[in-house]
């Protein structure tokens, strides 16, 4: 795709997204929580929705969690300004509740899109809810975490969410291992 066709469709899709009321969480949010990172991203992680500080920065995994997935990041060599991030939904459910089907239904296209645009080698769902919606719908974190499924032209995996590790720390272990997982097919593939 040519430069200004990329730069062209970015635009689109993020002025789309920033006004976007194609369900009732558009009424409910601060900020659109669109995604951030580099947009030629090998490697993308895509988690939940925003929580309460992500709606109110308009930045994805800022938070605890947030802090949390940097350490990880930090720990296995990946600059987190070389990655992409963002959710499956871009508005905050209320209290943080799981997103409805009808919310990741009327939100799932802007994440397609952002997918097309970036063509990163590899998905990292962060957590079961991402997991299920873009590994298969009957994803068990887990027993299938840091397991590849390979699609098309990309490789998808899902990670604990970090907010689960925050609640559960025996988890910790296992997310260092599959990061490092993470990190050598990045590596390999180079
Ligand atoms: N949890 C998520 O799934 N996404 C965020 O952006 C923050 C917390």
């Amino acid at each position: 795709m040519e430069k200004n066709e990329l730069e062209m469709r970015w635009s689109a899709l993020e002025e789309k997204c920033r006004n976007c009321h194609a369900c009732p969480l558009g009424d409910t949010r601060t900020n659109c929580v669109f995604g951030t990172g580099s947009r030629t991203a090998r490697l993308m992680f895509v988690g939940e929705a925003p929580g309460e500080q992500e709606d109110a920065s308009g930045v994805p995994f800022v938070g605890r969690a947030g802090q949390l997935l940097d350490r990880y990041l930090y720990a296995v060599d990946i600059p987190r300004e070389d990655v992409y991030i963002a959710n499956i939904l871009k508005c905050r459910p209320p209290k943080n509740r799981d997103p409805l089907p009808a919310e990741e239904d009327a939100c799932i296209e802007y994440l397609r899109e952002q997918v097309r645009l970036i063509r990163p080698e590899i998905i990292v769902c962060l957590g079961r809810i991402a997991a299920m919606r873009l590994i298969k719908p009957d994803f068990k974190i887990t027993q299938e975490h840091g397991v590849w499924f390979e699609k098309g032209d990309f490789a998808l995996t899902a990670v604990f969410h970090p907010a689960a590790l925050l609640r559960d720390p025996r988890r910790k272990e296992d997310m260092l291992s599959d990061m490092k997982k993470i990190k050598e097919r990045l590596d390999s593939t180079k």
